[in-house]
């Protein structure tokens, strides 16, 4: 299979988690004869530092022509003074809107090796495995915003916007997605103060009657962040607008030890576009402390997702798992007793696993 790969890794630790998962998919091509070509495009700060702009027009350009897009992390200290809309944050948004991507899928999943590092007791966290369906064209991120200086104050404003189009396509999504999960579907909204959400709500209520599988139901988001951390396990698939979707993933990356444990993918008319969920985590730039699963599993997500590409993904997938069995860990989920390394030394323990495992499985075949 040949494929053009374009690789965002942007600031902060993104460089780092890009390269983990480059080298898991650099891996694949070579084992599985495919042909991943990859080039690198500046996107965020690096972007602003060499062309004046966070998503210069050659990268989304590289983007467009690609087959999937794959991104580190965006932002840092350095660019914090600068306004929204000249941010580093705001190359990636540029970048969703100019893929018209308003699909994320974050998929957050206990890895049995790791159990122990949940904060939730076991009995709570059960086998967590949910999916947060976020939408992410509209909401309060695109929506018109603004400042004045009246009488000396200031005053700015940011509005939540959504159409019945656009959630019904976010939600046509979510629907397929919980059919063919465990066909349980949970639409968060704050129906009972915004009137946007009440339009989310009456919409998706109505696709219900399409969906007649699916069991529907519907959680104000203060109470939906308080379900997820007390009984997580009540959820499969989760449906949220841009801003909400936001929150809710990094609370429920928490459920499962670390949000550098988080994957997730989007989708929609152009290239689709895997990332991790987490940030640029500036201070730990620097010292290999990132963890690169989150990457790996996005790495994973656009050969499953985006290629079709499941026993390679598989193949990562239960190597990985491997690795943590063994007791290897990055600093942010490592426990007494464990063998802590730097994320570039895992990724280095990944591939040997792969590698490992595949000649194992030449030999005797797969499933052994
Ligand atoms: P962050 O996700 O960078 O960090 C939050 C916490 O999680 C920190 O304690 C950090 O050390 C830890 N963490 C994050 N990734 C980790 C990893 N791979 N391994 C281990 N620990 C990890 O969020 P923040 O601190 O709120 O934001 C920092 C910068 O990143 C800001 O400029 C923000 O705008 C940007 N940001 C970018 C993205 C993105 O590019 N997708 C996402 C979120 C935040
Ligand atoms: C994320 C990030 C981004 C978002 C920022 C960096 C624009 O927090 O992907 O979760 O808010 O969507
Ligand atoms: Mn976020």
């Amino acid at each position: 299979m040949k494929k053009s790969i374009v690789l965002l890794p942007g600031d902060g630790i993104g460089p780092e988690v890009t390269r983990a998962a480059a080298a898991v998919l650099r891996e694949c091509a070579h084992e599985f004869s495919h042909q991943f070509e990859m080039h690198e495009f500046p996107i965020g700060g690096a972007a602003i530092d060499a062309t004046g702009t966070p998503l210069p027009a050659e990268t989304l350009d590289a983007c467009r022509k690609a087959d999937a897009v794959f991104l580190g992390a965006v932002g840092g200290a350095k660019w914090d003074s600068l306004p929204v809309g000249k941010r580093p944050e705001s190359g990636l948004l540029e970048l969703r809107k100019g893929l018209g991507l308003y699909v994320n899928v974050r998929p957050v999943k206990v890895l049995e090796p790791l159990r122990g590092i949940s904060p939730l007791k076991p009995e709570r966290l059960g086998d967590l495995d949910i999916e947060i369906v976020r939408e992410l064209a509209g909401g309060m991120y695109f929506g018109e915003r603004g400042s004045v200086t009246e009488k000396g104050e200031e005053r700015a404003w940011d509005t939540e916007s959504y159409s019945t189009r656009e959630i019904e396509r976010i939600a046509t999504f979510a629907f397929s997605r919980a059919e063919a999960r465990s066909r349980r579907l949970c639409s968060v909204d704050k129906a009972n103060v915004l009137s946007s959400s009440q339009l989310w709500r009456r919409t998706v209520t109505a696709m219900s009657t399409v969906y007649r599988y699916v069991k529907l139901e519907h959680m104000y988001v203060d109470n939906a962040a308080m379900q997820l951390t007390l009984k997580p396990t009540q959820f499969d698939v989760i449906l949220s607008s841009n801003m909400f979707g936001d929150i809710l993933s990094d609370a429920a990356a928490a459920l499962v030890g670390s949000i550098g444990l988080v994957p997730s993918a989007s989708f929609g008319s152009g290239a689709p576009l895997f990332e991790p969920i987490h940030g640029s985590a500036p201070q730990l730039v620097g010292k290999d402390a990132a963890n690169p699963i989150g990457s790996i599993l996005s790495a994973t997500m656009m050969l499953r997702d985006a290629f079709g590409l499941s026993l390679e993904a598989e193949w990562v997938e239960q190597s990985l798992l491997r690795v943590l069995g063994g007791g290897y860990r990055t600093p942010d989920i490592a426990e007494a007793g464990q063998r802590a390394v730097g994320g570039s030394v895992f990724t280095e323990l990944l591939r040997e696993e792969m590698l490992r495992s595949l000649e194992h499985a030449e030999r005797y075949g797969w499933g052994v």
